[in-house]
């Protein structure tokens, strides 16, 4: 049995203009120590997959499917049992760590409470180990370091002590939303660094958020790349890498900054993601492929094997060979 197994999972919003599919028919497992990648451009679904499979949702979202941990489906688990497997087993790194710090309590106070909460400790205990984390995720003086507020550490050490606090509690799963976005290039690499040790120590599977397929490279064993709330792609992050199968897995490739040719070279797929309250019953992507042809637009095409690789999931009219026949989708530079 794996660790996690998300069956089918879908995300509904309703809204003043009708019902948004912002997540439709995700299924992926994942085992001890793995790294799954969720890639794909803003608002394609990424955070609301896994808002709701940590029972996040906002209050017009409703989710379906299943996302099994342990025998339990998540989704229809009583609140009380989900509290106790949230942030402790399955704890998630959000992608903006002040939305989920609170300003008015020091670091010490917020993680200590957790591990009183969840573990049973005595504060002294806690404390103790807080620490240990804190050091662990490489904040300097972390014994004096903790007794400070969230507003008093710059942005990169503010997402160590996020990790901190998602670990505290040894959680087989780690689920991170873009934990390095906000950081500088450098910052960015020493917390991937951090990630990748901490999975060798503590075995620990992660769901990485981010649109940044360099960090795919560096840590992801398999990739889910979405666009307009769907699956395009999905496949061993090797293939996503040398073999891209999928148009717009071909253009996020393309749209990598090319550190080379300095900033100005930054590459991006042209036109703009979707309105997700007006998608049509065609291929998401359709509008921005430069391989689109009439069916694109009318019939979605189903996430199936690929031919070559059966391994390699893909949702595409044309075939591997038609695409190569094709002119490839080309990137702009901005
Ligand atoms: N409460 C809500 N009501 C209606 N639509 C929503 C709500 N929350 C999110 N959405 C829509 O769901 C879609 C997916 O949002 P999501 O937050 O998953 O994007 P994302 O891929 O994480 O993007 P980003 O990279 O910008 O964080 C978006 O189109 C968004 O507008
Ligand atoms: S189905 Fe059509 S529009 Fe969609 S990615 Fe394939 S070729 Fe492009
Ligand atoms: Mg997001």
């Amino acid at each position: 049995m794996s660790l996690i197994e998300v069956k089918n999972l879908g995300v509904q919003f309703q809204t003043n203009d009708g019902p948004v599919f912002a997540v439709n028919d995700i299924s992926f497992s994942l085992e001890r120590g793995q790294t799954l990648g969720i890639v794909g451009e803003s608002g394609s679904g990424k955070s609301q997959t896994v808002l709701a499979m940590m029972g996040l949702l906002a209050l017009n979202g409703q989710a379906s499917g299943e996302v099994l941990f342990e025998g339990h489906n998540l989704l229809t688990l009583p609140s009380a049992e989900l509290n106790q497997i949230r942030g402790n087993r399955i704890a998630m790194i959000f992608q903006d760590p002040m939305t989920s710090l609170n300003p008015y309590l020091t670091v010490e106070r917020q993680m200590t409470e957790v591990l009183e909460f969840h573990k049973g400790m005595s504060r002294r205990e806690a404390r103790a180990r807080c620490v240990q984390l804190l050091d662990a995720v490489k904040i300097p003086q972390a014994a004096k370091r903790i007794a400070m507020y969230p507003h008093e550490f710059s942005g990169g050490m503010r997402q160590r002590v996020m990790i901190a606090m998602a670990l505290l509690c040894e959680p087989q799963v780690l689920v991170a939303d873009e934990p390095t976005t906000a950081l500088d290039v450098t910052v960015q690499a020493q917390i991937i660094a951090l990630l990748r040790d901490l999975q060798r120590d503590f075995g620990t599977a992660i769901v990485m958020i981010t649109h940044d397929l360099g960090v795919v490279a560096g840590l992801c064993d398999e990739v889910i790349v979405l666009y307009g709330g769907r699956v395009m792609e999905q496949a061993q992050a090797n293939d996503i890498f040398y073999q891209p199968s999928h148009p717009y897995t071909v253009g996020l490739l393309g749209a990598i900054p090319r550190l080379d040719q300095g900033e100005q070279a930054l590459v991006a797929i042209p036109g703009a993601p979707p309105n997700m309250s007006q998608l049509g019953a065609g291929c998401p992507f359709a509008e921005r492929c430069a391989l689109a042809e009439p069916r694109c637009s009318t019939t979605r095409p189903a996430l199936a094997p690929s031919a070559h690789q059966p391994a390699v999931l893909r949702a595409c009219h044309k075939s591997l060979q038609d695409m190569a026949l094709s002119p490839q989708p080309e990137a702009q530079h901005v």
